[in-house]
């Protein structure tokens, strides 16, 4: 018994330090609500949904916003950071201070992988974007503002009175329009469709009065060298001689994401004849558990030296194939 009581003991001892170790300092996992085990894509979401939700001018009654919303700050740069996570996984928040600082730059550019942008589709990533925005800053000067028609009443003579419209502006101060370079992430969802919109909401064009309007990125899939996209499908062909045709042949298709997709055929494929690879696809956009399929269309190459007559009679031995010479309507089918 007592043995038993003190290796719990010392276990507890252990599981504390390990504890204490870490969060001296804020909790960075729990701040952005994602697991220790979170992907650095993972990371990203949730600190763009929270940087919404939590952003100071959306709670103007909570006093503790700003805080809320830094420590998000905080929780991010740290976290979207492989080195400084590492850091702060082996020794919490105090380790950082005298920890070197990575650039943030380069996780995004580790992101681009070489399969262009049908990759990102396949994956799901995140995309920067740089934009020149205006921003309105003060100038010296005033200018007219808040302007509006209002009547003014006024007296001719007496029982005399004459109403006119007249517009009646306020004082502003002045601003002017300075471009600053503000960087954007668009995230590129799994199984994003062509033509969907991201909405930045009061990131367009500012107006000097009233809101600025949203800015949009409209999504173009570019076409790709390999696949064809139809919904969550992916299209493509495979040439194979006419010895494989008739044969069989084993053969690996690189995915988009470099995986290998292996075909054995050990029957006859005839030239158009499809092979359908379930869940090779794309992944469906409202549902990422579920994928299109891979639809590989074969075409077959012939021979280019002619046969000899030898050659000739060896083939009609071994094929032993009778004559079809059917002749028909091929665009209105049989
Ligand atoms: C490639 O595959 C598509 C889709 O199945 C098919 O319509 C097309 O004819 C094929 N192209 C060639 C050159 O065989």
């Amino acid at each position: 018994m007592a043995v038993r009581g003190m290796n719990l003991c010392s276990i507890c001892g252990l599981i504390l330090y390990f504890v204490a170790a870490v969060f001296a300092g804020r909790d960075f996992y729990k701040i952005l609500g994602v697991s220790r085990s979170a992907s650095v894509k993972d990371i990203k979401k949730a600190y763009r949904k929270l940087a919404l939700q939590l952003h100071p001018d959306r709670n103007q009654d909570d006093p503790d916003a700003q805080d809320k919303f830094a420590d998000l700050g905080a929780a991010y740069e740290v976290l979207s950071d492989e080195e400084k996570r590492k850091q702060y996984d082996q020794y919490g928040e105090e380790g950082l201070k005298e920890g070197h600082h990575s650039s943030h730059g380069d996780i995004f550019s580790s992101f681009f992988g070489d399969f262009g942008f049908m990759f990102e589709v396949y994956s799901g990533n995140f995309v920067e974007v740089v934009r020149n925005k205006p921003i309105a800053k003060e100038a010296p000067g005033k200018r007219k503002c808040n302007c509006r028609q209002e009547m003014r009443t006024t007296q001719l003579g007496p029982g005399r009175f004459q109403m006119t419209q007249e517009v009646v502006c306020d004082e502003c101060p002045n601003v002017k329009l300075v471009n600053e370079e503000k960087t954007l992430e668009v995230e590129i969802e799994q199984g994003v469709r062509d033509e969907m919109e991201y909405p930045f909401i009061g990131e367009g064009e500012p107006h000097i009065d009233g809101e600025p309007g949203d800015l949009r990125f409209r999504i173009k899939v570019m076409k790709h060298p390999v696949f064809e996209r139809r919904g969550d499908d992916l299209y493509t062909n495979v040439t194979i001689s006419l010895v494989e045709a008739l044969v069989g042949f084993e053969m690996d298709i690189k995915h988009l994401d470099g995986h290998k997709v292996h075909i054995v055929r050990d029957r006859i494929t005839k030239p158009g004849a499809k092979l359908w690879k379930k869940g090779e696809g794309l992944p469906n956009f409202d549902n990422n558990n579920i994928r299109g399929s891979l639809i590989v269309t074969f075409d077959v190459e012939f021979p280019k030296d002619q046969l000899d007559e030898k050659e000739k009679q060896d083939v009609r031995q071994l094929l032993k194939q009778a004559s079809t010479q059917k002749v028909y309507n091929g665009l209105q089918g049989y």
